[in-house]
Order: C-alpha cells, then sequence, then structure tokens
C-alpha cells in the first residue's frame, strides 16, 4: 500500500490505530485474532482456495446464473450499472470525479477495480472485508494506480462494525456480501451513516423468488443452518426508505436484486 493512501485512509477512520499493520499491503484493523466464529459460508470466504477462483469462475458462473443468465446483465454490465447508479463515470469519459467510495465486503477488489475505473486522480476508492485471504488477493490483483488514476486501499474489517467517520464517503456499494452478514441492517446503518449527506448506496444481495410463507420459513431454515440470508423483494428497499434513502430503485433478477437510493 502507497504510504500516500495508508495516510489518506487513516484520516477517514474514527479510531486511528497508534501503530497502523500495513505489512500485507492492506490495513489491518482486526489482528491476527480477527471475529469469532464466522458462519459456515463466511469460513469459505476466509478459505485459501476460494480467492484464487473467485473472480474468474465461482463469481461469473454463480452470480450470471443468479441474476438469470443469459437474460440477466452480465459482469461487465454490471459494472457499467454501478458506476452509473454511484453516479461515477465509466471508463473513457473525459471527467471522472474524486469521490470517495467505500465497496463494502470487496473480496479479491473485483468491483473495487471496477468502481476506480469511474473515479478520477483525486479520488479515493477503498475496498473493506474481514478475509486476509480474500484480501491478499485484491493487493496482489490491483496494480499501483498510475499518475492520471484513483487511488485504491484495502482495508481489513468488520462490515457489520464499519470503522470510518460518520459521512466519509461519496458513494458505497456492497455487492454479494449482505447475506453473509450476522447483522446486515446493523451493516446497513452503518453504510448510511458512513455516505455523506446526497450521497449514493447501491446493493447487490440475495432474492426470495417466491413470495410465500413456506419459502420464508425455508429461507429462515437455511440461514440457521449456513448463515446465509435469503431478502424478500421488499425487504432491502424497505430498510433504505426507513433510513431516510430516497430515489429508490432496484432491478429483480430470478435469486438477485440490486437496490440503490441516496441519502
Ligand atoms: C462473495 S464475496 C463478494 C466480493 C465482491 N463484493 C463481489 O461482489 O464479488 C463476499 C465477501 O464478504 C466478506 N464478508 C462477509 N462478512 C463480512 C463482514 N462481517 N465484514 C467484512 N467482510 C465480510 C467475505 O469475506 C467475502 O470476501
Amino acid at each position: 500500500m502507497r504510504s500516500s493512501s495508508a495516510e489518506r485512509v487513516l484520516g477517514l477512520l474514527r479510531e486511528p490505530p497508534a501503530e497502523p499493520d500495513v505489512a500485507a499491503g492492506y490495513l489491518d484493523l482486526l489482528g491476527p485474532s480477527g471475529r469469532p466464529s464466522p458462519s459456515p459460508v463466511q469460513s469459505v470466504m476466509e478459505s485459501a482456495f476460494l480467492p484464487q477462483i473467485y473472480e474468474r469462475v465461482w463469481r461469473p458462473v454463480g452470480f450470471n446464473l443468479a441474476k438469470g443468465w443469459p437474460i440477466g446483465p452480465d459482469t461487465a454490465t454490471e459494472h457499467a450499472m454501478t458506476r452509473d447508479w454511484l453516479g461515477l463515470s465509466q471508463p473513457g469519459d473525459a471527467a471522472r470525479p474524486p469521490a470517495a467510495v467505500l465497496d463494502v465486503a470487496c473480496g479479491p477488489g473485483n468491483v473495487t477495480r471496477a468502481l476506480a475505473e469511474g473515479v478520477g486522480p483525486d479520488g479515493l476508492v477503498t475496498g473493506l472485508d474481514a478475509s486476509e485471504t480474500m484480501l491478499a488477493r485484491a493487493v496482489a490483483d490491483t496494480p499501483v494506480p498510475g499518475p492520471g488514476d484513483a487511488d485504491v486501499c484495502y482495508v481489513r474489517g468488520d462490515a457489520v462494525d464499519l470503522p470510518f467517520e460518520d459521512a466519509s464517503f461519496d458513494a458505497v456499494c456492497c455487492f454479494g456480501a449482505m447475506y453473509l452478514f450476522d447483522d446486515p441492517w446493523a451493516a446497513l446503518d452503518g453504510m448510511a451513516r458512513v455516505l455523506r449527506r446526497g450521497g449514493r448506496l447501491t446493493i447487490l444481495t440475495s432474492r426470495r423468488p417466491i413470495p410465500l410463507r413456506t419459502a420464508r420459513i425455508g429461507g429462515e431454515l437455511i440461514r440457521r443452518a449456513t448463515g446465509y440470508t435469503v431478502f424478500g423483494d421488499r425487504e432491502v428497499t424497505r430498510a433504505l426508505a426507513d433510513r431516510g434513502f430516497t430515489g429508490i430503485r432496484q432491478h429483480r433478477y430470478p435469486l438477485m436484486q440490486v437496490v440503490g437510493g441516496r441519502r
């Protein structure tokens, strides 16, 4: 991690550590003990194997099927839509905003890098994740920014208890992870808190395709057994409205949904 990026991200923290640990190429705020007892699905995210195949195999196959491939958006279309919903530019645009962007649960940095393509040279894109193996891959796969590029940096922290100051970011993204959080609504409170007024939030998460009580009970059993939450069609949009978001929009796919709004 470049020392200038580390300083910028330290400046966003509520409680900056006295001796920041950036030895692994990311700022580690969890330390060697990490978080206690991850759920069975989160244990997979913390394995050494998954980060090696995540971006090229797991993500495109699993997510594109869940989004209804070949009708649903592929990864490139999803990235372009996300930059648009977050008020960022597209690659090749003449002007790119100098935005501060947070990618919550960034995994190996696949979405973080796509967001950085829509941010200008004075911008800062921060990827946060709890998994050391995912972050190691994110650091290895993220090139050092050139003179015209945004800064990109990674933080090891807990998405359910975001370590940043209030109103630190212009845009917050949380893709493919809300269903893994032990308390997704506390995580959403944190995302709203760290967004500046007028800032934009976009979430890609699970979707329960059948709005029946039995499907809800089935979803609850899955959550208890694996730690994976399946969200109803109105649950996430309603949660954004409850937190004062406006301009709420939603794209529904067979097993996933993208929800966005403005703080
Ligand atoms: C499926 S990956 C998503 C990666 C990327 N955002 C994407 O859309 O492809 C889910 C990530 O969520 C992370 N995660 C789950 N619970 C977390 C938590 N409480 N705090 C931080 N990261 C968490 C996992 O470590 C994993 O890297």
